[in-house]
């Protein structure tokens, strides 16, 4: 059979001469880009919801009483480096503590206590367990307690 040139549709099909059963040569370089877009993407927005929620707070600080003031020294002194200054968050180590989360109604004294005291898993954030913090008396968190209220008071956290 002659084969009319410009009616040759072998050149348009680039499949002619390849053998059928041999593998179809994929290249995995697109799906190598995808998974390292999608691994961009998720970062990013881990990244940027971390972020976020440490500027949720934006706590008032009002003229604070004595107790209030020794709980300020303490939070400042062995908080900050998870909690930020003043608990007031933009740490990559830890939640504010200035944020509604932990007024009163739902995170009630004793509930702080027993988190110094104990501990806590990793729960609601992203940021890894609450470590106990045994060196505090209780008096040192009563002033804690203290301090984190009253700026939760003149902030109108609720
Ligand atoms: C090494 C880092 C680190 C230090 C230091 C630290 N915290 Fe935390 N804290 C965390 C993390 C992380 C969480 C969030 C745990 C979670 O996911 O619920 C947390 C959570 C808390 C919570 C909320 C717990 C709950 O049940 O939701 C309180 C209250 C708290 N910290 C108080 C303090 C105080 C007060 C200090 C200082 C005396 C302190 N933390 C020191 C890392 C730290």
């Amino acid at each position: 059979m002659t084969i009319d040139p410009k009616n040759d549709n072998r050149k348009y099909n680039p499949n002619i001469g390849v053998n059928d059963d041999a593998p179809v040569q994929k290249s995995p370089v697109k799906w190598m880009l995808m998974l390292l877009a999608l691994i961009i993407v998720l970062t990013a927005g881990t990244l940027w919801k971390r972020e976020k929620i440490s500027l949720k707070a934006t706590p008032h600080f009002p003229e604070l009483t004595t107790s209030g003031k020794l709980g300020r020294i303490i939070v400042n002194e062995q908080c900050a480096e998870c909690h930020g200054e003043d608990a007031t968050g933009n740490s990559r180590n830890g939640p504010p503590l200035m944020h509604p989360m932990y007024r009163e109604e739902i995170f009630p004294d004793f509930h702080f206590r027993r988190v110094l005291k104990e501990g806590r898993p990793s729960r609601a954030w992203q940021f890894g367990p609450m470590p106990a913090q045994p060196q505090l008396s209780d008096e040192d968190i009563t002033n804690v307690i203290a301090f984190i209220r009253e700026v939760h008071d003149a902030t109108g956290v609720e």
